[in-house]
């Protein structure tokens, strides 16, 4: 009898709990782990640690963390086949994030350009957490071994330096950590602004008309796509640094029917904006809304998501003990008795 496991390959990611999700998210996230979750084991968590480095509403981010997790499934992950956890739910990430922490130089730290970003933005609530953010997020990756981490372009920092951990940590002690790659996808699935289009889509843009939720309903979508700032011009070629506007239309076009940009342009180019803006606003609705559907049946029957979360969060700890385990020891701590 052949009793070799094949074991496939480990995949982590997650999103932060700080805003409600969005079609964004969608396009640059779910709809790729989606995707993965047959070919690699997965965890996808709701990154509720990250969101406290920046101020927010106890309640609502109660609330939200748990929708994340109902947006992932409503999404289409497999909730046997995958691992979905809150972050807070593992109390190893904070573990491990401060045995990273005194690996991580102060210099190498303050070189991350998200943290110079988000520093200027909230310059009044610069905290020690914003600043080791990247090495929690280390700590998110290192815990699960994983191989592979789908990410935005704009965590790719984020990912080097939790390389840089793992190959200083396996260096100075024996090999502990697995050095992860990430695994960025493709353009036109970054989704920029409704209004303005040549900043990503963001679910905490105070313009609520920028952004399309998940769970915003057919008619909020409709009228968000109509009112899209589009270019002069009437050209419907994918262009990102001449055609910002219309460029984003063709992108949302492209993840809620699959079709190419080349496919778009000749299918629309030469007809004016006003028919393609509503070719777009009826795919994105019709995308969207058995999502919603399905999030508001999740999100209706609090046992089961609560067991789901309590299962997700037990398959978690287990691995990330595993590995915490490890460090401890090898760092020098005493095993309790
Ligand atoms: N920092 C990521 C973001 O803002 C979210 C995140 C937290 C994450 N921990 C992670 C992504 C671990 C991948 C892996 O998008």
């Amino acid at each position: 009898m052949n009793t070799e496991k094949i074991s496939k390959k480990i995949i982590l990611s997650g999103i932060q709990a700080s805003g409600d999700l969005t079609i964004g998210h969608y396009a640059g996230a779910m709809k790729n782990w989606v995707q993965l979750q047959d070919d690699y084991e997965c965890y996808f968590m709701v990154a509720d640690m990250h969101a406290i480095t920046t101020r927010q509403v106890p309640a609502d981010l109660r609330r939200r963390s748990v929708d994340v997790v109902a947006m992932y499934a409503a999404c289409g992950i497999n909730t046997d086949q995958s691992t979905l956890f809150i972050q807070s739910h593992v109390p190893e990430h904070a573990q491990l994030a401060w045995v990273l922490n005194c690996f991580t130089g102060f210099g190498e730290a303050q070189r991350m350009t998200q943290f110079k970003d988000k520093s200027q933005q909230h310059s009044e609530n610069v905290n020690v957490g914003l600043f080791s953010y990247p090495v929690l997020m280390a700590a998110d990756i290192l815990l699960y071994q994983a191989d592979l981490v789908p990410v935005g372009e704009d965590q790719k920092q984020h990912i080097e330096l939790t390389r840089n951990l793992a190959e200083r940590f396996n260096h100075l002690y024996s090999p502990t950590f697995a050095v992860p790659d990430p695994f960025i996808p493709k353009e036109g699935a970054r989704i920029m602004s409704l209004q303005e289009p040549r900043k990503k889509m963001s679910k905490s843009d105070p313009n609520q008309n920028s952004c399309i939720f998940l769970h915003d309903a057919d008619a909020v979508i409709k009228n968000k796509i109509k009112r899209a700032v589009t270019d002069s011009g009437t050209d419907i070629i994918y262009d990102t640094e001449q055609r910002p506007g219309i460029s984003n239309l063709m992108s949302l076009y492209h993840v809620a029917t699959g079709k190419s940009m080349q496919e778009i342009s000749d299918e629309f180019n030469g007809r004016g904006y006003a028919p393609f803006k509503e070719a777009v606003a009826e795919a994105v609705a019709e995308l969207i809304s058995p999502i919603r559907n399905r999030f508001e049946e999740i999100r209706s029957n609090p046992d089961e998501l609560s067991a789901l979360l309590k299962s997700g969060a037990d398959k978690a700890r287990r691995q990330a003990f595993k590995t915490l385990r490890k460090v401890y020891k090898k760092v020098g701590f005493v095993e309790p008795s």
